[in-house]
């Protein structure tokens, strides 16, 4: 869950003012309680957003600290004088403006990764610490099944304040105030602390801006069992759509994994958008659908559904007049921010999309009355159907969650082969990415299945007929039972 919490929503509830109060307008602590309650009697975990870089204006905290410079919470937050009457250094904020903001009731400047009204804490006190593990420690109690660690990689910034280098600012690379070596022990005490409490699981934010960077995104999970379980690295939402692209992102990605490190993966979300817009659509959108399902649910690693994506659901131009993003109304109009992938979920065909009898905070997509859950779940060949398929497959072969992962790539193939082991069972995948019919070749000839197909109006599954061959941006899942082990 995005954050719930008491909060202007200044940045959508990246802002919070209580981190211990539901925001009213998504109802109350008995709701989330019920809702927990529900949730774990259909076997469904809840994860929570935990915002640990910055907390609203309006928090307290912040309220006493910027009351005077001598307060007792002063320090909980970053602040500095200013260096000759002018900002303390040249850091910017997420969107390219100063992050320093003077506050007029001690004329010093403070620190905000985000926009102002979203102050940095000091992780260097350690009050900062304790309260804000106190605060992990309520909702551990309460029974969440774990976190989502917001901007992970930012929680410290370098103590001298040192400038960054000019290259930096206009590539939007931070080299003083990001991944600073402080983290890593925060995060391992972290670990410690949700170790205490079995069965739940941390997934930190990496945000990197493009082309991301997995080996930083790794270094964030230890050794693979003393900090995060996962990392989010956004390095495949930035890789351009061709399988050797694809394939030189995912095997650099397994290869800076740690040792004893989980993967996950992801291919949209609320701040980067959604998937069949980064690449290259709307042209045969669907057909990339589902090859991106069949890669996330094949490939080794926690997969992340951002919702909506399950039926294909687009980015949606958001009208000036409606936009609620403070990044779009401010950078309009050469950014309009990020509400194009926070449209409502698009259940059926009435209106709202089935939301809500409301009229929602931001439009639904056009496309509605044709992409919605219920005419999809009817409708054999739909993404819909085809998410449910390879969901039921990944969990009918434990190969697809736990065996080893080989890439059998060939250069120029167009298409990316991959193979998952156990020592029962091997599965292959192939995912052809281009607009060409593909052969694939490597592939085991007797015995094997075919146990999904991504256009299963053409061919069914069965035994698999060889050379095999793929259709524009067709997607093919092979098994077989291991007999050499036998
Ligand atoms: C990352 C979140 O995903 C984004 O939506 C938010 O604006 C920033 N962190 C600040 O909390």
């Amino acid at each position: 869950m995005s954050p719930i919490y008491a909060s202007p929503l200044v940045d959508e509830g990246y802002d919070i003012s209580d981190y211990t109060a539901i925001h009213p307008r998504y109802g109350t602590m008995e709701d989330f309680n019920r809702l927990l309650e529900e949730a774990h009697s259909r076997n469904i975990r809840v994860m929570i957003d935990l915002v640990l870089n910055h907390t609203s204006v309006l928090h307290p905290w912040f309220t006493e600290a910027r009351s005077s410079t001598t307060h007792a919470r002063r320090d909980w937050y970053i602040w500095h004088p200013g260096r000759k009457g002018r900002k303390p250094n040249n850091w910017l904020t997420n969107f390219g403006r100063s992050a320093w903001k003077r506050d007029e009731a001690t004329g010093e400047y403070y620190y905000h990764s985000f926009f102002p009204e979203q102050p940095d804490l000091n992780w260097r006190n350690p009050e900062v610490k304790k309260a804000m593990f106190n605060m992990v420690k309520y909702w551990l109690a309460k029974g969440v099944d774990g976190f989502r660690l917001d901007v992970a990689n930012m929680l410290f910034k370098e103590e001298g304040l040192t400038n960054n280098p000019a290259w930096a600012l206009v590539s939007d690379r931070n080299v003083y105030n990001r991944n600073q070596p402080e983290v890593y022990e925060l995060l391992r005490a972290f670990r410690r602390l949700l170790d205490r409490y079995p069965g739940r699981v941390s997934i930190g934010e990496i945000y990197v801006p493009p082309p991301g960077n997995s080996r930083l995104a790794a270094s964030f999970m230890g050794n693979g069992q003393d900090m995060l379980h996962m990392a989010f690295d956004f390095t495949l939402i930035f890789t351009r759509w061709s399988a050797c692209a694809f394939y030189q992102a995912l095997s650099k990605y397994y290869r800076v994994l740690p040792g004893g490190g989980w993967p996950c993966f992801v291919f949209s979300n609320h701040d980067l958008g959604r998937a069949v817009n980064h690449y290259l659509f709307p042209i045969d959108k669907e057909k990339k659908a589902k090859l991106l399902a069949t890669l996330l649910l094949t490939l080794r690693g926690t997969p992340f559904i951002y919702y909506g994506d399950e039926i294909g659901m687009c980015n949606r131009h958001i009208p000036r007049s409606r936009i609620r993003d403070r990044y779009g109304r401010l950078l309009y109009p050469f950014y309009t921010g990020r509400d194009k992938a926070r449209t409502p979920m698009q259940w059926d065909n009435t209106s709202h999309a089935g939301f809500s009898p409301a009229s929602p905070w931001l439009p639904v997509h056009r496309n509605y009355r044709q992409c919605n859950v219920a005419s999809q779940q009817v409708q054999e060949g739909s993404v819909f159907t085809h998410y449910r398929k390879l969901l039921q497959l990944r969990r009918e072969l434990p190969v697809l969650q736990q065996g080893t992962i080989r890439f059998l790539y060939k250069r120029q193939a167009g298409y990316l082969l991959y193979e998952r082991t156990t020592d029962e069972k091997c599965c292959w995948i192939a995912l052809n990415f281009s607009p060409f019919v593909r052969k694939v070749t490597g592939l085991p000839e007797n015995e094997a299945m075919v146990v999904y197909h991504s256009s299963d109006n053409r061919r069914m599954c069965g035994r698999a007929t060889f050379p095999l061959r793929l259709f524009p941006y067709e997607a093919v899942v092979i098994g077989k039972e291991r007999t050499d082990r036998k």
